[in-house]
């Protein structure tokens, strides 16, 4: 074969090798820009802000108030504090396949949580509250570790989440009261 006909095969094979990684750049720069466009167009549904100086003397976050409470609406909602290096409450009782809806704030660094197995899964950011509704369909202890690095304490920053029985969980609670594992 005469050098100049390889040549241009080799041309063209270079041409169609150009189109086709162009193509591919360009789907991938799509799904970038159309994602984040539709992220950007859907924020979360509101942003809830805390002052920090004050939560622990007053509103939702004060000491008596931490824990699962059954609101006057029939809502389980728990309320929670993170800060270095741990939970207020440090044990969190839930009734299985119930929704429950969480409240959490952070009194000095960015945290964050997980609820073992679970999709439970929120950063906790000083100043803002952190709240979502999830249920959990086994019953039994999740663990709860702290998943945002916070300092030296970071990795012993844990807490535990019982999942108890519909039915157990109702007979505990008494509407006002404010339910965690460990006897207050
Ligand atoms: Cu709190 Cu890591």
């Amino acid at each position: 074969m005469p050098s100049h006909e390889s040549e241009a095969i080799a041309v063209a094979a270079e041409r169609r090798w150009t189109w086709i990684v162009g193509a591919i750049i360009a789907v991938l720069i799509l799904m970038m820009v159309v994602t984040g466009v539709h992220w950007a167009s859907m924020p979360p549904s509101r942003v809830e802000t805390i002052d920090v100086k004050t939560l622990h003397l007053r509103g939702e976050f004060i000491e008596s108030n931490l824990g699962t409470a059954i609101e006057s609406d029939g809502r389980v909602v728990v309320r929670l504090i993170a800060q270095q290096y741990s939970f207020e409450p440090q044990c969190i009782a839930v009734p299985a396949d119930t929704p429950v809806t969480f409240r959490a704030t952070a009194t000095d660094a960015i945290h964050g949580f997980i609820i073992g197995r679970t999709n439970a899964n929120t950063m906790v950011v000083p100043g803002f509250v952190a709240t979502f509704t999830t249920s959990f369909s086994r019953t039994g202890e999740q663990l709860m570790p702290c998943h945002e690095y916070c300092g030296t304490g970071h990795e012993a920053m844990w807490g535990r989440v019982q999942v108890l029985p519909r039915d157990e969980f109702m007979a505990k609670a008494r509407p006002g009261e404010r339910l965690s594992c460990v006897a207050r």
